[in-house]
């Protein structure tokens, strides 16, 4: 392959890993307002409200650029990685890994959706104490 394509493919590589930081990051600041706005006061529901919001920003734009940068990645996976992956024999290994994050993927979709359904009530509670207040 061309070297520039190579470049292309590698920085793709990469990007699936940072996009994957990415989402378990936002999945990690998600759980941690959440809980803080579960015990905490008014300050702390309406942050989680709001922060709500842009997580799921952040988190549906990693989840499609992990799952369309993954195609090229499996494309060239015997030209960049099948080789080492092959003579160290961590095919299976990569195999099963994939079927873990995608499980924590799924198990962290379902505690956003929970928690969404909790910063829709705060942001709905919220507007209505706004509107009583003038
Ligand atoms: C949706 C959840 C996914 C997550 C969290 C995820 C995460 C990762 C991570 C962290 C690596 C780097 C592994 C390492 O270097 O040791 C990787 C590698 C890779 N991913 Fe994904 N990935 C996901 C989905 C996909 C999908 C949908 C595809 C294919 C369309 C894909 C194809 C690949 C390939 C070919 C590799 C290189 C081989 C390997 O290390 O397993 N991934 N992925």
């Amino acid at each position: 392959m061309n070297s520039n394509w190579s470049i292309l493919i590698i920085l793709n590589n990469y990007l699936h890993d940072v996009a994957t930081a990415v989402l378990l990051s936002s999945a990690v600041i998600l759980s941690v307002l959440g809980r803080q706005a579960k015990t905490g006061g008014e300050g702390e529901k309406r942050a989680f409200a709001r922060a709500y919001r842009t997580l799921t920003r952040f988190a549906a734009g990693a989840l499609v650029w992990i799952v369309l940068g993954g195609i090229p990645r499996t494309i060239f996976f015997t030209q960049f990685e099948f080789i080492p992956a092959d003579t160290k024999g961590i095919v299976a290994d990569l195999i099963i890994k994939h079927v873990l994050l995608v499980s924590a993927v799924v198990a962290g979709g379902v505690m956003w959706i929970r928690l969404g359904k909790l910063a829709r009530g705060f942001a709905a509670a919220d507007e209505t104490e706004r509107s009583i207040r003038g």
